[in-house]
């Protein structure tokens, strides 16, 4: 019963959704003809300034990855589906770099779940998929702040198949430039050779 009542909630959210996009699609202007409709725009208002907590304990800001590509993912540690995927996919992407790239490239897992993720946790986590991912986390207020910045979408869903909580959540890759600026967004759709090769076309 429960069950049937998520999933009538998750109907009916969903249509809400896309009512809600169409009303977009028709309300907004025309963009310019130089920007391919329906495709993120470089230098798009996503990312900024930023203090957060890494899995080393450190407390870092944006300015300390200036000239460095960012491949940018949020999730949680305790994600059971998709963001082992997604991070996964972020290692893969680093290990088709060569090394000059990969010198200049640097995979920010910033943490939607700070209550949990602490530090610690996050270095666990960060270690089982690549030297140059670096797990971020933060107080809520700091998270909150860097998930606005980049129009991350999260709700919190208890759910008795897991301990605890789960939070589902958008699951967009971001590439950000070596001065900060926004320069692609990645999908599902997206292997990691499409992250590698937008990276490599750059340097
Ligand atoms: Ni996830």
């Amino acid at each position: 019963m429960k069950y049937r009542l998520l999933q009538i909630a998750i109907v009916f959210t969903l249509i809400i959704m896309v009512a809600t996009g169409i009303a977009l699609i028709q309300t907004q202007p025309t963009p310019p003809a130089s920007q391919p409709a329906g495709v993120a725009v470089a230098g798009a208002p996503i990312g900024g300034d930023f203090t957060l907590t890494n899995h080393l304990g450190e407390r870092v800001s944006e300015a300390d990855f200036s000239g460095q590509f960012r491949l940018v993912y949020f999730g949680f540690t305790h994600c059971p589906d998709v963001c082992p995927i997604d991070v996964a996919k972020i290692a893969q992407a680093l290990k088709l770099l060569d090394d000059r790239a990969l010198a200049r490239t640097t995979g920010l897992f910033i943490t939607i779940d700070p209550s949990r993720d602490t530090p610690e946790t996050m270095r666990n986590y960060v270690e089982l998929f690549h030297p140059r991912i670096v797990g971020l986390t933060g107080s809520h207020a700091e998270i909150s702040q860097v998930m606005d910045q980049y129009k991350v979408y999260a709700a919190k869903v208890e759910d008795p198949a897991y301990v605890d909580y789960i939070i589902n959540h958008s699951s967009y890759i971001y590439l950000i430039g070596p001065d900060g600026e926004f320069i692609d967004i990645f999908g599902s759709d997206d292997g990691p050779e499409a992250l590698a090769d937008r990276i490599t076309s750059m340097i």
